[in-house]
C-alpha cells in the first residue's frame, strides 16, 4: 500500500499498517514502503538492508543493531503514520533526499527537507469543508494549527478566502488525481497526506469523523498542525514527543510543539519577531477544543447538548427546580426536560472563572456557590456578593472540591475533596467542628465525583464521568446507580421526542 498517510500523533493509532511484520521479508516490505530501502530494486544486498535497519532504529530510538530483533520488530508493528519517513523516491516528487542517502546520515537534523518556503508570508486556504464540523470550527481549528506554527518561527500566515494561496487545505473522497496510491481509503486508515514545498497542499479524507473533541474521533487540530509541518518542509522527527513524529502518542498536558518541532522550522524560517516563543499546551488547547466544540454547536452535533458526551464540570439545582450544568465558559439550564443551548457563564455570572471546580444551590440563604481552585464565589442572582471570592482556605474548606451540594438532613453545605468532606455553615461561613471526616460516611460512593445535586423530595444525586449513583439520605445508602445520559431524564441527555411517555425520575 503506497499511502501517504500524514496522521497527527494522535491518530496514527488508525493507521492500517498492512499485515503485522514477523518474517524478514515482511520487514523488508516495511522499510521499502516508508523509504528505508529503495522500491525499484529488485533485491537488496544485506549491508543495504542492515544500513536501512540502522536508519530505522535510528530513527526509531532503538539500540543500532542492524539486525531485526525483537524491539525492531515490535516498533514496525505499531501504530504510526503513514508517511515516508526517509528515502529519495517517492510519489511526492519534491522530497529532499539527500538528508537520508547514505552516509551523510548523521550528519543533519531530520525534521527537514532543505526544500522550503523563500519568503515568511504564506497565505492559506479552505478549499472545502468535512461533513460533520461547522466551516467556523474548521476555521478556528486550521488558524490555530497555523498559529502552532508561525508562534515559533519568523513566518506569517494569512487566510484567504478566494484566489490563489501558497498552501490549500481540502477534503477529498477516494481518488482524487493524487495516484492511484493516494487515493483516499474511507474511514480509518489513511487520514490525510500533504507534499512538501513547494506544492503547498495538503488533503483529507472527507470519509473520517472529524473532530474537535480531545477524547474521540480524528482531531482535525492535530492532524492538520502536523500536515501544515510537512508543508513547511518538515519531514518526520526521530524525537518521541515532537508534533512531526510518525508514531502515535496521546497528546499530553504539556506543549504541542517539542524543542525539535521548534529548532526544525526555526532553522527553515528564523525565529518569531520579538524573539518571544509562544506555544500552547496540550491543557490549554483541551479546553479550546471544548469551547470550540461548545460555541459552534450547542448540541455536540446531536440533538442532545455536548455534556452528555460524558462529563461535565459541576451541576447543581436552583430554587425553582431547573438544573444548571456546567461545562468551560458555558453552562446549560434543564427544567420539565428541556435543556437550553449552551449560555456563557459571564454572562449569568459576571467575574466568575471558567471552568469551575464545584456549583451548589443553597436554599437556606437562595445563593449559589462556586468552588474553583483556592477560591469560593457567592452569588445572588447574577450579583456577585460583596466580598467574594473568597479564599477557600479562610472558610477552611480544602481547595480544588470536586463536588458541592445542599444536604437537606444537616441544613447544610457538603463539600468532597479526595478520601475526606467538609461540611459548611453557609449562614457563619464556616466549615463544623469534627469535620473534615472520611468519605467512608457515604458508603458505596466513589472517589473523584464531577458534581453532586439534591433532587425535590431530598434524595441526592452524584455523578462521576457518565455514571450517577442515587443516595436517600433516611436509608443513609445508595438506592440506585447507572448511566446518568439513558437513566434521568432531568439531565437534559435525552431527544423531546424519546421523552414522551416516560416518567421524569
Ligand atoms: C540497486 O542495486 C544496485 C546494485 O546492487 C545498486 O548499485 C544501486 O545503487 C541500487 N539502486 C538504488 C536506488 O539503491
Ligand atoms: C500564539 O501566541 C499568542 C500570544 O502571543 C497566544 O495567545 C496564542 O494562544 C498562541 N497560539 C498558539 C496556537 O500557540
Ligand atoms: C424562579 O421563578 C421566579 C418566578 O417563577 C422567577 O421570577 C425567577 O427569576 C426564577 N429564578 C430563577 C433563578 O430562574
Ligand atoms: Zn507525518
Amino acid at each position: 500500500m503506497e499511502m501517504f498517510m500524514l496522521l497527527s500523533a494522535l491518530l496514527c493509532i488508525q493507521t492500517a499498517v498492512s499485515s503485522p511484520i514477523s518474517t524478514a521479508a515482511q520487514a523488508q516490505g516495511f522499510l521499502e514502503r516508508y523509504g528505508y530501502l529503495h522500491k525499484e530494486n529488485e533485491s537488496h544486498s544485506t549491508a543495504e538492508v542492515k544500513s536501512a535497519i540502522r536508519e530505522f532504529q535510528w530513527l526509531s530510538q532503538l539500540p543500532v543493531t542492524g539486525g531485526l530483533d525483537r524491539v525492531t520488530l515490535e516498533k514496525m508493528r505499531s501504530p504510526r503514520c503513514g508517511v515516508q519517513d526517509a528515502g529519495s523516491h517517492n510519489a511526492w516528487g519534491q522530497r529532499a533526499s539527500s538528508i537520508f542517502i547514505g552516509q551523510h546520515l548523521r550528519k543533519k537534523r531530520y525534521t527537514q527537507t532543505g526544500e522550503k518556503w523563500h519568503k515568511r508570508h504564506l497565505t492559506y486556504r479552505i478549499m472545502n469543508w468535512p461533513r460533520n464540523l461547522s466551516p467556523s470550527q474548521v476555521n478556528v481549528a486550521v488558524k490555530t494549527a497555523f498559529q502552532l506554527w508561525s508562534n515559533v518561527s519568523g513566518l506569517i500566515f494569512q487566510e484567504l478566502q478566494h484566489g490563489p494561496a501558497d498552501i490549500r487545505l481540502a477534503f477529498f473522497e477516494g481518488e482524487h488525481n493524487d495516484g492511484t496510491g493516494n487515493a483516499f481509503d474511507g474511514p480509518g486508515g489513511a487520514l490525510a497526506h500533504a507534499f512538501f514545498p513547494f506544492r503547498g497542499e495538503a488533503h483529507f479524507d472527507m470519509s473520517e469523523r472529524w473532530t474537535l473533541s480531545s477524547l474521540k474521533g480524528h482531531n482535525l487540530f492535530l492532524v492538520t498542525a502536523h500536515e501544515i509541518g510537512h508543508t513547511l518542509g518538515l519531514v518526520h522527527s526521530p524525537v518521541r514527543h515532537a508534533l512531526m513524529s510518525p508514531y502515535y502518542k496521546k497528546m499530553g498536558s504539556n506543549s504541542l510543539l517539542s524543542w525539535d518541532d521548534i529548532t526544525a522550522v526555526q532553522q527553515l524560517y528564523g525565529k518569531p519577531a520579538g524573539d518571544s516563543v509562544q506555544h500552547l499546551t496540550g491543557r490549554a488547547l483541551r479546553w479550546a477544543m471544548r469551547d470550540w466544540q461548545i460555541s459552534q454547536d450547542p448540541k455536540g452535533g446531536s440533538l442532545t447538548p455536548h455534556y452528555c458526551q460524558g462529563f461535565f464540570d459541576a451541576v447543581t439545582m436552583d430554587v425553582n427546580g431547573t438544573v444548571l450544568v456546567f461545562q468551560g465558559h458555558h453552562f446549560w439550564t434543564v427544567s420539565n426536560g428541556r435543556v437550553s443551548d449552551a449560555l456563557p457563564l459571564q454572562m449569568r455570572w459576571p467575574q466568575l472563572s471558567s471552568a469551575i471546580e464545584a456549583a451548589a444551590f443553597s436554599p437556606l440563604d437562595s445563593k449559589l456557590y462556586f468552588f474553583k481552585g483556592r477560591r469560593v464565589w457567592r452569588y445572588s442572582g447574577s450579583v456577585l456578593d460583596p466580598g467574594f471570592p473568597m479564599k477557600s482556605h479562610d472558610l477552611g474548606l480544602p481547595n480544588h472540591p470536586e463536588c458541592a451540594f445542599f444536604y437537606q438532613p444537616l441544613g447544610r453545605m457538603v463539600i468532597f475533596r479526595g478520601s475526606q468532606y467538609y461540611v459548611l455553615n453557609p449562614e457563619s461561613l464556616s466549615v463544623e467542628p469534627y469535620y473534615p471526616r472520611a468519605l467512608q460516611d457515604w458508603k458505596g460512593l466513589p472517589r473523584g465525583l464531577n458534581g453532586a445535586l439534591t433532587r425535590p423530595g431530598g434524595k441526592l444525586y452524584f455523578f462521576k464521568d457518565q455514571q450517577y449513583w442515587r443516595f436517600d439520605p433516611g436509608k443513609l445508602r445508595i438506592t440506585a446507580t447507572g448511566r446518568w445520559t439513558k437513566r434521568l431524564l432531568w439531565i437534559g441527555c435525552h431527544t423531546p421526542t424519546s421523552l414522551q411517555g416516560n416518567d421524569i425520575l
